[in-house]
């Protein structure tokens, strides 16, 4: 464990320690919010923040949700016009619709088409406007035009989702299906943006699906980092953590140890999939989808929505059309993934 700066937060260096902290829902808790509360110490022994623990997603949820992701992934690629034989597509953006549908396949299964497709544009919508308040470096005034914005997006998905929730027999309620459609749309966008994006400036060729999805999510995963609240007085690795303190927790940071990922044949911070060829280290170890009671529930969608972008793209010819940058300002997005693709096919 270390402290970033004179009583900064403290960052957990080994996954040992990130797990601790992911894993002691008595010791360690959410410091705030998706929605982005001012107050960071919501989280203390007496108002503990009573966050929903979600159900895993079965395999038929996400059997169905791959179903409707290739399929929806094919009619966006075909709306693309054709230019010299190529398209050339925003990956951020083309992957939206058919992440959002997939998802919402998977979590509102017993929905109509009609209905589960006008949620996942709400949803989108919902997204959007959350955007700019999670980008804002200090949190934005509830009376702000940015938080309003938000709170009529959410609104609107709540209502939606309440009414349709309402006619079937669903236990959870319309915010906390909310939070698991937002959670389950974003960042599989971004996780499947990077992905292509890496792919597109490496020389075109066939890879192996599993060894690109997990040098993806060890070189960017979306939720590059995340943080808990220190409940009680804490020790750890030789070190005091007292109650209400933040810890950091970095998928990305633990993703370059050498001991978690076969430093050969290239060095840690470079894109190579061919690493996963060494079978002797599990990849995972730098949990890209957390750890504990709050890990992702939806992470056999999460790999399965990037296995099938694998299948896709090993049979293109992708080229980056810009280079690329990171944007920070909520995860890591790729910003532009631009992507040129020469006679595509679906
Ligand atoms: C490649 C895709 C994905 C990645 C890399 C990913 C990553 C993560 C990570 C790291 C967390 C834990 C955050 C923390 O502990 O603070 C998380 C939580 C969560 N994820 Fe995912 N996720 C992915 C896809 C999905 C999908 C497809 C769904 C839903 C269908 C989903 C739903 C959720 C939910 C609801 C949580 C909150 C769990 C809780 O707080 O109990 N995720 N995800």
């Amino acid at each position: 464990m270390t402290r970033l700066g004179t009583g900064g937060p403290w960052l957990a260096t080994t996954p040992e320690q990130a797990k601790h902290v992911l894993m002691d829902t008595a010791g360690f808790d959410f410091p705030t919010n998706v929605a982005r509360g001012t107050d960071m110490s919501a989280s203390s022994a007496e108002s503990r923040t009573g966050h929903h623990v979600y159900a895993p997603l079965t395999p038929p949820q996400v059997e169905r949700a791959l179903a409707v992701f290739d399929r929806e992934w094919g009619e966006a690629l075909a709306t693309l016009p054709i230019t010299d034989d190529s398209v050339r597509f925003e990956a951020m953006h083309l992957l939206r619709r058919p992440v959002a549908r997939a998802t919402c396949a998977a979590v509102l299964e017993d929905l109509d088409l009609v209905t589960r497709n006008e949620i996942a544009d709400l949803v989108l919508a919902w997204i959007d406007a959350l955007a700019p308040v999670i980008a804002s470096r200090r949190a934005p005034g509830r009376w702000s035009r940015r938080r309003r914005a938000e709170h009529r997006a959410r609104l609107a998905l709540n209502e939606r989702l309440s009414a349709a929730l309402a006619s079937h027999d669903v236990r959870e309620t319309a915010p906390v299906v909310a939070t698991m459609l937002a959670a389950g749309i974003q960042v599989p966008i971004a996780a499947g943006a990077w992905l292509l994006v890496f792919l597109a400036a490496q020389p075109a060729g066939s890879f192996n699906a599993d060894h690109v999805v997990w040098e993806t999510l060890r070189l960017a995963p979306p939720t590059w980092i995340t943080a808990r609240v220190s409940t009680a007085r804490v020790e750890m690795a030789e070190e005091v953590v007292a109650a209400g303190e933040l810890v950091m927790i970095s998928p990305l940071l633990l993703g370059r140890l050498p001991h978690l990922a076969p430093s050969d044949p290239a060095d840690l911070a470079t894109f190579c999939p061919d690493r996963w060829r060494r079978d002797d280290i599990r990849p995972g170890a730098w949990l890209p989808f957390g750890a504990g009671p709050h890990a992702c529930p939806g992470r056999n969608l999460g790999l399965g929505l990037l296995r099938d972008l694998v299948g896709w793209a090993n049979g293109q010819e992708l080229t980056l059309a810009m280079p690329v940058n990171i944007d920070q300002s909520r995860g890591i997005l790729p910003s532009p993934a631009l992507i040129t693709c020469s006679a595509p096919t679906q």
